[in-house]
């Protein structure tokens, strides 16, 4: 076989996750029919609301499943700025917004049409996966900045202050995040909006919203717009059903920015993947309008909550282990870096001989840029959090013991 159909620069500068071994082996070994605990979920382990599957089930046997307009079905474009311009307490019409095939979608049309060679993506450090391979794919430079866990894990404005400059395009803020949970207050919202405007005159921030419905403990989502009322309204949002609805397999994503941007995003869907699955729209539509629906998230934020607090609770109990309680979303992002250096090579190993020897399924953080943590998930049952931690303690003192050669 000739091997001349070679992969261009663009495609190899994507590196393979590092979390791929790992999660390769928690699969392997599940075949093998071993017991492994996941704590490796992004994704929701409810179903969807009853009342959207109901939905998409009628509309299908009732309607044709035709292609939908390139930028999303008129009527959720219509809910998604109905719903967006209520939360963000400013006026945003159907041409400022776009569907498309998830938020991670939306997210990649974003920066392929804003993005020019040159221009720098600020992405606070730990960050989710997707957004380093996203900036490069869009011809941008990512620029990663610590925020570290003694800041608990929020960007500080004098260290975002550093990097920033006039090729600063834009400022990825997620809140709550993937991986860490945290998520920023009004106040420190506005503390990087100042410095933003000070230093980089032509960035943007984006908002990564797409956990904010899934929050706890009193912590309130805080909208960027209404953050920075009066200082910029340089703001481009990402928003979604996929986590807070448990709808992740509908690949249904909602970006809201400028009309021109908008135009342009469309424009480039429309010739590459068109307008996001019928059925979908369907879909998300039912879950933004539906009350029920709405009763669902409140449902399921409860179970989330609990489950957040075994975490915590069992987390306390391992030693030389720290955490930052999460404000949102579904994750914790302990540091274990007192166990990893000395037997393992990095928290990749960690990680693997944490699922080899106790069959628990982590994300080593170094795949966020955090070495030394772990992802863990509690989008998984309260029996399987307590049991997890047992065995995770359990790993921890056979090697402050050490008995775990
Ligand atoms: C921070 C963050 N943004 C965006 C996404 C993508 O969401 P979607 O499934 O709608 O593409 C994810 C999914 O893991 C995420 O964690």
């Amino acid at each position: 076989m000739t091997h001349d159909l070679n992969i261009n620069a663009r495609a190899l500068a994507i590196k393979p996750s590092a979390t791929l071994a790992v999660s390769a082996r928690a699969a392997a070994l599940r075949a093998e029919g071993k017991q492994v605990l996941n704590f490796s979920a992004g994704e929701p382990d409810f179903r969807p609301p009853a009342a959207v599957t109901r939905r998409v089930v009628d509309r299908l046997e009732g309607e044709r499943v035709a292609y939908a307009p390139v930028p999303g079905l008129p009527a959720l474009r219509d809910a998604a700025a109905s719903e967006l311009s209520t939360y963000h307490g400013r006026q945003i019409g159907r041409d400022e917004i776009l569907i498309s095939c998830g938020a991670k979608h939306s997210l990649a049309n974003l920066f392929l049409v804003t993005l020019s060679p040159g221009d720098e993506v600020v992405i606070p450090a730990p960050y989710w996966v997707s957004y380093p391979a996203m900036v490069e794919l869009g011809s941008g430079t990512p620029v990663f900045v610590e925020a570290s866990a003694a800041r608990g894990f929020k960007l500080d404005p004098a260290r975002l202050g550093a990097v920033l400059n006039e090729r600063t395009r834009f400022v990825v803020l997620n809140s709550p995040s993937n991986p860490t949970g945290v998520g920023y207050t009004a106040e420190e919202v506005r503390a990087l909006g100042e410095v933003i405007c000070a230093k980089a005159p032509r960035a943007w921030i984006v908002c990564d919203d797409i956990y904010r419905k899934l929050v706890f403990d009193g912590y309130e989502h805080v909208s960027a717009f209404r953050a920075l009322e009066g200082l910029t309204d340089k703001v481009v949002v990402v928003d979604g059903v996929s986590k807070s609805y448990a709808m992740t397999g509908y690949r249904i994503g909602i970006l809201a920015a400028p009309r021109h941007v908008v135009k342009a995003a469309a424009a480039v869907q429309g010739q590459t993947t068109s307008g996001a699955a019928t059925p979908s729209q369907w879909a998300a539509l039912e879950a933004m309008t539906n009350r029920a629906a709405q009763e669902d998230v409140v449902t399921m934020r409860g179970a989330f909550a609990k489950r957040r607090a075994l975490m915590l609770e069992g987390l306390n109990e391992v030693p030389g282990v720290t955490t930052v309680p999460p404000d949102g979303a579904f994750y914790v992002f302990p540091n274990f870096g007192a166990y990893v250096g000395d037997r393992f090579a990095d928290d990749v190993a960690f990680a693997t001989w944490l699922l080899e020897e106790k069959l628990v399924a982590s994300v080593p953080g170094s795949a966020f840029g955090a070495p030394g943590h772990l992802r863990l998930s509690f989008a998984t049952s309260e029996e399987d959090i307590a049991e997890g931690l047992r065995r995770i303690k359990a790993a921890i003192e056979s090697l402050a013991g050490g008995s775990a050669a």
